[in-house]
């Protein structure tokens, strides 16, 4: 599924990027900004950029669940930055949520 319009990115070549990224740096900070520079990619309107978090966040998941981690330890902080996405969508920024993909 194509994610960035604007840089014909899929779904695919994210979560691809977001694994190399973790292989790297298991527990390393990983924004959309630090995957669409490895990606040589960047941002142009940043519209998918909430639609790369949750994929992020969901790889993020799933890499230390393979890794075979405690999984309270990494879904304990996933859940943290979950809520505070939560948070985020009450203020509305202008976006319709009608336009998400994911
Ligand atoms: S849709 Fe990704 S930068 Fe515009």
């Amino acid at each position: 599924m194509l994610i960035c319009h604007c840089n014909m990115i899929t779904e695919k070549e994210i979560e691809q990027t977001i694994r190399s990224l973790l292989a790297a740096d298991p527990w390393g900070l990983i924004v959309p900004a630090k995957v669409y520079h490895a990606l040589q990619q960047r941002g142009r309107c940043c519209g998918c950029f909430p639609n790369v978090v949750e994929i992020i966040i969901r790889v993020t998941e799933e890499f230390h669940q393979e890794l075979g981690e405690q999984k309270a330890e990494s879904v304990t902080f996933l859940d943290r930055v979950r809520g505070l996405r939560s948070h985020r969508e009450e203020n509305n920024e202008g976006r319709q949520k009608g336009h998400r993909a994911a």
